[in-house]
């Protein structure tokens, strides 16, 4: 199987405790995965281990068949790689909602005019245009959330991890995330609470226990 991910026995502690150990996970290019598991279980944890951000305390972590051996090895991926933290209040880099979502692009060397063009296309998709010009950090939880989600959809990452990324939407946000996050094929791991939510993304979910990933279905 040609695979984005592959996890190999990864475990994970914190100063006072082992949170988890024996992760094994393998998401194909065009696959999505889900994982759900108990407040503490260590799904923030995990997927902040996948984005290279936390080290795990030991096992093998994959990208694209490649070994990632320390954060340097991680930063060759930045570009593929998009991650929606489950608190997203320090997530932002420029003070309005169209400077933010625009500034990935520009950061790629997409020009001025063609960015603001697909930013505004993205703010329409997700049902939040009319936040364009507001100031980021003047927004709701809900809408912070959905602004950082086109931040990171918009640069089309070939790896997807979101955490949490409906736990403080009303459901027509909610309908058309799932629209959207439907309509993209690339590698998504998804970590949420709502079982409504993940099921009519992926049949794959998997249970993060103590002692590794269960299938649930
Ligand atoms: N920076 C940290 N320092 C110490 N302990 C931490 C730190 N971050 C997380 N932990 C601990 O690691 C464990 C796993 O936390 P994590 O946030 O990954 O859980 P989670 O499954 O995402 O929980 P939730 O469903 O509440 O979001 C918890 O016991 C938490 O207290
Ligand atoms: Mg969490």
């Amino acid at each position: 199987m040609s695979c984005s991910i592959n996890l190999k026995n990864i475990s994970y502690e914190t100063s006072t405790k082992e949170v988890f150990k024996d992760v094994t996970l393998n998401v194909s290019h065009e696959e999505k995965v889900a994982i759900v598991g108990s407040n503490g279980s260590g799904k923030s944890s995990l997927l902040k281990i996948l984005a290279g951000l936390i080290p795990p305390k030991e096992g093998e972590i994959f990208l694209f068949h490649d070994k990632m051996n320390s954060k340097k090895d991680f930063r060759a991926y930045r570009g593929d790689i998009g991650y929606l933290p489950q608190d997203v209040s320090d997530h932002f880099l420029c003070p309005t909602v169209i400077e933010d979502v625009m500034f990935a692009l520009r950061a790629k060397g997409v020009k001025k005019d063609e960015a603001y063009e697909n930013s505004i296309k993205m703010l329409e998709e997700l049902g939040i245009l009319h936040l364009e010009n507001r100031n980021i950090y003047d927004l709701s939880g809900g809408e912070q959330k959905i602004v950082a989600l086109a931040g990171i959809l918009i640069t089309k990452p070939k790896i997807i991890l979101l955490d949490e990324p409906t736990n403080a939407l009303d459901e027509d946000a909610e309908i058309r995330i799932i629209n959207i996050l439907n309509s993209i094929k690339k590698s998504m791991v998804i970590v949420s609470h709502h079982k409504t939510f993940i099921e009519k993304l992926t049949p794959t979910i998997y249970k993060l226990k103590n002692n590794g990933l269960e299938k649930i279905s």
